[in-house]
């Protein structure tokens, strides 16, 4: 089955300065209709290199529990390790079609690895204005380089050396999220799979778009993962909800943009938030991203961490409450999200 890449759809309307209509939104989605345009406070920003750590931890753990969305700086990735990251993915999209097929998903694999276009499955019947390179980067044994681009040469390299480099910010960030919640630094670590922690990257690749008034990129959604640590090119389009507005984020070069997921806000018994947050378009450029998803092994067990619970013996940090949130294996919630049904 031949399936319509939104790179060829905008390709081939670019002229013509309207959109099919599967992709124009309803009324009430339409970013031009439903983005806050008024005074609105910014997305916190955090610097991971502060040498005030009490500080830091606060920042983080106060983004998490009010935001759950930060943008993060100084987070020690060199920015020519991310350009190149951003150039070898920019120019994979750029190929010919046939080229990028090559690394098109499999029809009905079980794995989301792969080239591809989302296939909505909403009632709607509607589409977003958006396509997608999947693939593991760590560890290691978990990568199947059928689904690395061989052009450009230099990709893999670029990939791997990110892949490194991605690990310490992670390592850092959860660390901050642990002792925020008054639990030993490694706490949050070993909850999420510990060294088996999965780094799935995603390249969204969002074309110009005639109608950035009537479409949108991902539709709203929270990450399924414990966290996303996403670089974005130079062309905004990230929305979050904050207060029930739909809220820019504002590009920031070399930052890293970090979402809490649904995991992390299960583990933290809705301590931290895993946030709402969606993506507009452009109308002459090219916006791109690269999220990079952590996910824990698919038999690993998540639920509210112990130590924060009521009642357990021996715990001096009891926030008192019971969990919020059912304990269960990663995998059982990520089949339970990804059909819509109730967790
Ligand atoms: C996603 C996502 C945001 C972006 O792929 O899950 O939310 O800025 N992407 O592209
Ligand atoms: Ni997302």
């Amino acid at each position: 089955m031949e399936v319509e890449r939104v790179q060829g759809v905008a390709s081939s309307i670019l002229s013509k300065g309207a959109i099919p209509a599967e992709y124009i939104r309803p009324q009430q989605e339409q970013p031009s209709v439903t983005t806050y345009r008024g005074p609105v406070p910014k997305i916190p920003s955090v610097d991971l290199a502060d040498a005030d750590h009490v500080g830091l931890v606060r920042a983080v753990a106060d983004a998490s529990q009010e935001w759950g969305l930060f943008q993060v700086v100084n987070h020690g990735i060199p920015a020519e390790v991310i350009a190149e990251l951003q150039r070898v993915g920019k120019e994979f999209f750029e190929l010919p079609v046939e080229e990028k097929e090559k690394y098109a998903r499999p029809p009905g694999a079980q794995s989301l690895e792969g080239y591809g276009t989302r296939l909505q499955k909403n009632l709607d019947g509607k589409k977003s204005w958006v396509d997608h390179l999947f693939h593991k980067i760590w560890p290691p044994s978990s990568i199947d380089y059928r689904f690395w681009p061989a052009n450009p040469p230099a990709y893999r390299e670029a990939n791997e050396e990110y892949a490194k480099h991605v690990q310490k910010v992670a390592d850092k960030l959860f660390g901050c999220l642990s002792l925020g919640l008054g639990l030993e630094e490694d706490a949050m670590k070993k909850a999420v799979g510990g060294d088996d922690l999965q780094y799935n990257l995603k390249i969204n690749y969002y074309p110009p778009c005639p109608r950035p008034d009537l479409a949108l990129g991902v539709l709203p959604h929270t990450d399924l993962c414990t966290l996303t640590l996403l670089v974005p090119n130079e062309v905004p389009g990230l929305q979050v909800l904050k207060d029930g507005k739909w809220i820019d984020a504002e590009y920031i070069p070399n930052a890293l943009i970090v979402h809490i997921g649904d995991q992390v806000e299960i583990l933290s018994n809705g301590e931290y938030r895993s946030v709402l947050h969606r993506t507009t378009v452009n109308k002459e450029k090219a916006r791109m991203s690269w999220p990079v998803f952590l996910e824990p092994p698919m038999e690993w067990v998540v639920g509210p961490l112990p130590q924060l619970l009521a009642n357990q013996e021996g715990k001096d940090h009891a926030s008192g409450e019971p969990p919020k949130y059912k304990t269960k294996k990663f995998k059982d919630y990520m089949y339970c999200k990804l059909n819509k049904l109730p967790q």
